[in-house]
């Protein structure tokens, strides 16, 4: 499925895993995840072999650095022909649209990737906030305000929980992409997200992508795993 909007987390440590995963699926057109673990690991030739198979893949590295720095690092990014990148909203405005400025001219014309923010990471919580990071504000006004940040600076979108893509969708805009992981289906086992919702739930919640790791990488049948998944968030799987 090319318009696949079930991004599958490929949270493994090794090219071999990724590629004994993948071959289960035959000819299907997914689109997947590939986070620090994989890149720092296998490195590009990993994003090149997950491409040869026409596979679409979401970039997962939450650049955070000064401007400069992004916008160079966000220029070879985009040269990977990857579909989707993200940075740390943390970064501040201008460092959001240094990301935006490198991906520009990394594409070269081409489509560029889409760009999302981390807004707060679901491992801070306000105690934290408040007593480490010194933002006394509440934690879901800092997240609206950071994704607010981020529709400022041009990007597309922001990755959150299934359960902030309506208030995100009505204060930064209906277009304003939501990407969101924390999914699990009901019959599942693996449970050590805090707050979890199934493909059904996100869709009625308005996710516009959800991001599913052992959900998936982990069942027993890969694919009809994904297939439920679909027929959930996308609907009639053909
Ligand atoms: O296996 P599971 O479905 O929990 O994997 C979710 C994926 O989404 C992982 O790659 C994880 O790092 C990522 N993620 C998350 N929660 C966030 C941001 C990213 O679980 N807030």
């Amino acid at each position: 499925m090319s318009d696949s909007r079930i991004c599958i987390a490929l949270d493994f440590q090794t090219k071999d895993e990724v590629l004994e995963f993948l071959d289960k699926f035959k000819d299907e057109k997914l689109f997947v995840k590939v986070g620090m673990e994989l890149f720092y690991g296998e490195g590009i030739e990993m994003i090149k072999l997950i491409k040869e198979r026409g596979h679409k893949i979401f970039l997962d590295l939450k650049l955070h650095d000064i401007p400069n720095t992004v916008k160079s690092a966000m220029k070879q990014l985009a040269k990977l022909d990857v579909d989707m990148v993200n940075v740390h909203a943390s970064g501040s405005i201008a460092m959001m649209k240094a990301a935006i400025d490198g991906l520009n001219e990394g594409c070269k014309g081409d489509k560029r990737p889409l760009c999302i923010a981390v807004t707060c990471l679901t491992s801070l919580d306000q105690e934290v906030l408040d007593d480490e990071l010194l933002i006394h504000e509440e934690l879901s006004d800092v997240v609206l305000q950071w994704a607010q940040n981020a529709k400022e600076a041009g990007l597309d979108g922001v990755v959150c929980s299934p359960l902030e893509s309506m208030v995100i969708h009505e204060n930064v805009g209906k277009d304003f992409l939501t990407v969101t992981p924390g999914i699990r289906l009901a019959s599942d086992s693996v449970n050590d997200q805090k707050r979890v919702t199934t493909p059904a739930m996100a869709k009625d919640l308005t996710s516009d992508y959800i991001v599913v790791g052992r959900t998936i990488t982990r069942a027993s049948n890969p694919v009809e795993t994904y297939k439920e998944v679909y027929r959930q968030f996308q609907g009639e799987y053909k």
